[in-house]
C-alpha cells in the first residue's frame, strides 16, 4: 500500500523556484491499479521518484508498505519495483545479463534469478531475444527488457512511470495485461499516464493531476457521474485547461 501525505516540492534552479508539487495526498491500496492521469508537466514523475525514494519532497511526507520514505529508503527500495521513463540499461549486455547483474545487486541467488528471469521473458514476450544484445532493440523491446528488470526482485509494490509512452498496441497491450496480472497476484501497483485510455482500460481508481495539485479522485464510473459526463476526455477538458506551454 501507498499513502502520499500532502507531498510538496519546490525545485529551485538558476534563483527561481517552480513549486512541481503543492500537497497533494492518496491512498494506493493492495490490489489495485492506481493512476496518476495528468499532462505535461503536471507532477506525476516527480511523484513517483518521492514514492521511489529517489526524490525527496520538501514538506509532507508517504508511507510505502509501512515504511516512511524519509526514514526507511532500504526498505523501501527492496519493496519496490520503479520503472522511470529513462531506460538504463547497458546496450553491450543482452537481457540475461542484465537480468543476472540486476538480481545480483538486489542480493538474489543465481537460481532464483534464473527462475524468476524464465518467468518474466515468458510474459514479455522476450524469449527469443534473451540472448541477443539490447543494442539491436526496438523501443519497445528496451521498454520490457526495462520493466523485466524493475521486478527481478518480484517487489510487492510496482511504480511505473509512463510505462506504454511511445510503444505500438501489441507491446502496450502485452505490459498493460502483466501490470493487471501483477494487480491480480495482490500487489501495489501505480502508474502515471497523459494517455486516458491507458486509465480508462487498466486503471481501478485514479486521481487526475495538474500544475501540482489533485484535481479529481476516484473511480472512473464515479467520476462519470459526478460530473455528468460521457467519457473521461469530457471530464479531463473540464478539470485540465488547454495551455499554450503544455
Ligand atoms: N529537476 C528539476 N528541476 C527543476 N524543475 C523540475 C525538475 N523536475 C521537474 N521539474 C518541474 O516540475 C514540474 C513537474 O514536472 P514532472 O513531475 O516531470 O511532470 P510530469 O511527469 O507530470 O510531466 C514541471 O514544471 C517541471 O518543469
Ligand atoms: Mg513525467
Amino acid at each position: 500500500m501507498i499513502e502520499a501525505k500532502k507531498l510538496k516540492k519546490v525545485f529551485k534552479s538558476r534563483g527561481k523556484s517552480v513549486e512541481a508539487l503543492k500537497g497533494i495526498s492518496f491512498t494506493a491500496k493492495d490490489g489495485e491499479i492506481f493512476g496518476l492521469l495528468g499532462p505535461n508537466g503536471a507532477g506525476k514523475t516527480t511523484t513517483l521518484r518521492i514514492l521511489s525514494t529517489m526524490l525527496s519532497p520538501t514538506g509532507g511526507t508517504a508511507i510505502v508498505e509501512e515504511h516512511d520514505i524519509l526514514k526507511e529508503k532500504a526498505e523501501i527500495r527492496r519493496k519496490i519495483g520503479f520503472l522511470s521513463t529513462e531506460t538504463g540499461l547497458y546496450d553491450r549486455l543482452t537481457p540475461d545479463d542484465t537480468l543476472k547483474f540486476f538480481g545480483k545487486l538486489a542480493g538474489m541467488e543465481m537460481t532464483d534469478i534464473a527462475k524468476r528471469a524464465d518467468y518474466l521473458f515468458d510474459r514479455l514476450d522476450l524469449k527469443k531475444d534473451r540472448k541477443r544484445l539490447i543494442s539491436g532493440f526496438s523501443t519497445g523491446m528496451k521498454q520490457k527488457v526495462s520493466i523485466a528488470r524493475a521486478l527481478i526482485h518480484d517487489p510487492s509494490v510496482i511504480i511505473f512511470d509512463e510505462p506504454t509512452n511511445g510503444l505500438d498496441v501489441l507491446t502496450a497491450k502485452t505490459v498493460t495485461d502483466f501490470l493487471k496480472e501483477m494487480r491480480d497476484e495482490g500487489k501495489t501497483v501505480i502508474i502515471s499516464t497523459h494517455i486516458l485510455s491507458v486509465v480508462e482500460k487498466i486503471c481501478d481508481r485514479f486521481v487526475i493531476i495538474d500544475t501540482g495539485s489533485i484535481v479529481a479522485e476516484g473511480t472512473l464510473p464515479e467520476l462519470l457521474e459526478k460530473y455528468e459526463a460521457v467519457e473521461l476526455e469530457d471530464i479531463f477538458f473540464k478539470l485540465v485547461p488547454e495551455r499554450r506551454d503544455a
